[in-house]
């Protein structure tokens, strides 16, 4: 399936038209196209005047003003020789105005038609300011927590990924770029930048071949497919080589053998880094290789401006290869109709925070929230039987965090914080006292503890909201130690000496490390960081409007030494066993070096995560029963199907995600012990069952060889239907060659 944006013929006469336009262009003009230049804060300075009708500039980003955006394309379109519209870029990562939950949080959701809903409506108010190109969706696979930037991907699984991110860009890109509320999507960034070193942002990624194509790339190769129109490339050095001037990757991956024929542009000075790198030894270098490797269009740096010409002229490189990326710029600006209307009228931004908007936020951020424990059904708080509830902790009334990392241009003053809405959500109904215990999540003064045991001891139930600023994820926001900031840890075990109900609501950009706070709750509910609407979510969610529904995208770590920790991991020779890890407390003293299990674990941690890929709990009740598939053999190139009974036993209606989890024992590359291969979101009334089913095909079944072939081998495999991916319910099934 891909998204259709033109027919062959509209193709043709498109390519036709941006051929005929770049041989009427200057070199100076062609350098112009692949130029991106940063907007001055609603200002257009003289000398960017004189760039714009000299066609210097082909592209701007961070510039949202309306009239100067209108402004800039006029001078483009009236006072430049070739009349060339601009590409306007901007981050537009989880909502323009109205912000959704950060990617991670909607990955929770499990929930493709949500997050295509969520980009069409930051795709929508972006579009009405003048924006025509996101850089989004971020797709790099994140398997470390301690990168900030966990917090903009999609999580750590390729299928979810893909899935995501398929539904991200046809949120961005509807079915036809040409629609005034349709922008152009980029898939970044390209490729290997989530596998950082230490989990420390621009660090040097280190991925073998065989890992890159089965893990790393599967999700950039399902959008390429699926019609994205453009990539960004890494920041990162891959494997000796910096992915702006990988040709390996820009060339050989995605060029000759995904066929994409869409713009590339390189990251923030990516270009220019690549001497940083020590790559290349002058800006004219990482020019040279960013041309080679196919980078179409620079972002910020101004290498090719300056050294382009010089580079032709002395052989290095082709013109020809300036044409073709000329080409594939001019392409994009006349498939998203730019040299038509260039212009947004000033009415269009009336759609900005459209209620509708909000509600999808709202629905968003509900279906975001994973709810990770719920000692003795403490929630759904009772609307009736609550009399008060003590709000404690740092982010109970912030309207600003909420909204999380990578947030341009929303406005705190739009977001709603838990305290608004619980209190709208209650109306005095029940009493809400209030006391932040902490004054941010960083301070180290508790002096305001004993007020808010005493709320705790004077309430019936307690709510804690505690968790990361924004600032503590997305780029170069990484953290070494993932656990709570601050104090917050000693707020949540002195409250608990109140002897309260506690129910514990994190907001973060990234798992948090809990395991020192855990035994002091009763319930968590981890809202990541939720958005403009994330109080109302979370208001419902502990009052039972609503079910938390949100499944963990990435596995939770105990501790920070257990990272990388991602449940598709290899058996090893020697997989661990529940009871079979010694706990470095009940070893003996002058142990023998061989009497402590000999299996992979850590002797202070085991080898289970705190919360494993997948989990989340609900306010049903589900239960897994009857697995079947439709044959126990088949042959190479038959379909099979696998079904389950999926039971409510619990007393609410609730949604419930159904995975698939599918593992082939014997591979000629070893396969992961689980691969996710299949979900489905199905909502039950108390009692009720369903029968879920999933089709595979032995395509689906294909990973990458190390001959780098794409195959599906026969042989024995499991599959397991549950509701994470700790699933117990599985079955045997075999494929002949
Ligand atoms: C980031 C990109 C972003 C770009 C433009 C860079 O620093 O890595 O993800 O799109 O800036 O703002």
């Amino acid at each position: 399936m891909n998204i259709s944006i033109l027919n062959e013929s509209q193709c043709q006469s498109i390519s036709d038209q941006a051929k005929k336009l770049v041989g009427e262009m200057t070199l100076v003009e062609k350098i112009g196209q692949m130029s991106q230049v940063f907007g001055h804060n609603a200002k257009i300075p003289n000398s960017m005047r004189e760039d714009l009708r000299a066609g210097k500039i082909g592209s701007v980003l961070n510039e949202v003003d309306l009239p100067t955006l209108n402004e800039m394309q006029r001078i483009c379109m009236e006072e430049s020789r070739l009349k060339i519209p601009l590409l306007i870029g901007r981050d537009v990562i989880h909502g323009f105005k109205t912000i959704f939950p950060i990617p991670l949080g909607q990955a929770a959701s499990w929930d493709p038609d949500m997050v295509e809903k969520g980009a069409h409506v930051a795709a929508k108010e972006a579009a009405s300011k003048g924006v025509n190109w996101t850089f989004a969706p971020m797709i790099d696979i994140s398997r470390d927590p301690r990168w900030g930037r966990i917090a903009e991907s999609l999580g750590e699984d390729p299928f979810l990924c893909s899935q995501l991110g398929k539904a991200m860009v046809k949120g961005f890109q509807g079915n036809d770029l040409n629609h005034k509320n349709s922008i152009a999507a980029c898939a970044k960034h390209f490729a290997g930048y989530g596998a950082a070193e230490a989990g420390k942002d621009y660090n040097t990624a280190l991925i073998p071949e065989n890992e890159m194509r089965n893990v790393y790339l599967r999700p950039f190769q399902a959008v390429a497919d699926f019609g994205v129109a453009t990539f960004m490339s890494a920041f990162c050095d891959l494997n000796g080589v910096p992915a702006t001037g990988n040709q390996w990757l820009m060339k050989q991956i995605l060029r000759q053998e995904w066929g994409f024929d869409g713009v590339v542009v390189s990251d923030w000075d990516s270009i220019v880094e690549m001497t940083v790198h020590g790559f290349t030894e002058d800006d004219a270098g990482a020019a040279r290789a960013a041309i080679q490797a196919g980078i179409d269009m620079e972002m910020a740096s101004q290498s090719y401006r300056y050294h382009l010409h010089e580079l032709l002229q002395r052989g290095k490189i082709d013109i020809d290869q300036i044409n073709t990326m000329v080409s594939r710029i001019l392409e994009l600006k006349f498939e998203l109709g730019l040299f038509e209307n260039p212009f947004v009228d000033e009415s269009e931004a009336a759609i900005i925070l459209h209620p509708d908007h909000l509600e999808a936020a709202k629905q968003a951020a509900i279906k975001s929230c994973v709810l990770l424990k719920n000692e003795n059904n403490v929630l759904p708080l009772s609307l009736s039987k609550t009399k008060s509830i003590a709000l404690i902790g740092p982010l109970a009334d912030d309207d600003y965090e909420i909204m999380g990392t990578w947030v341009f241009d929303g406005e705190a003053q739009h977001s709603i914080s838990c305290k608004t809405g619980l209190e709208n959500l209650l109306e005095g109904e029940v009493e809400v006292k209030y006391e932040p215990g902490l004054e941010t999540v960083r301070s180290t003064d508790e002096s305001r503890f004993d007020a808010a045991i005493a709320i705790a001891q004077s309430s019936d139930a307690v709510v804690m909201v505690v968790g990361e600023e924004s600032f503590m994820s997305g780029e170069a926001h990484s953290r070494a130690e993932i656990d709570l900031p601050g104090r917050q840890a000693q707020l949540i075990n002195a409250v608990a000496s109140a002897g309260k109900p506690l129910i514990l609501v994190v907001m973060a950009g990234r798992p948090l490390t809990l395991e020192n706070v855990l035994p002091a709750t009763d319930a968590v509910l981890y809202a990541w960081h939720p958005g403009t609407m994330g109080g109302p979510a979370i208001a419902d969610l502990l009052f039972g409007e609503s079910s938390p529904s949100g499944k963990l995208p990435v596995t939770f770590p105990k501790k920070v030494g257990q990272i990388p920790i991602y449940y598709a991991h290899k058996n090893t020779g020697r997989p661990p066993q529940d009871g079979g890890c010694v706990n470095i407390n009940d070893a003996p003293v002058r142990a023998p070096q061989t009497s402590l299990g000999m299996t992979s674990f850590h002797l202070d941690a085991g080898f289970r995560p705190q919360f494993p890929f997948g989990f989340g709990l609900s306010y049903g009740d589900f239960r897994y029963e009857n697995i079947a598939t439709s044959h126990s053999v088949i042959n190479m190139g038959d379909e099979i199907q696998f079904s389950a009974d999926v039971l409510n036993a619990g007393a609410h209606e609730a949604e419930e995600v159904v995975q698939l989890y599918i593992r082939d024992l014997v591979g000629s590359v070893t396969r992961p012990i689980k691969e996710l291969k299949g979900f489905k979101r199905i909502k039950l009334k108390p009692k009720c069952r369903e029968r879920v089913s999933f089709i595979l095909s032995t395509d689906d079944l294909a990973f990458y060889d190390h001959q780098s072939k794409l195959v599906s081998e026969p042989g024995l495999y499991h599959a397991w239907i549950g509701g994470s991916s700790d699933a117990s319910l599985w079955m045997e099934f075999r494929v002949n060659e």
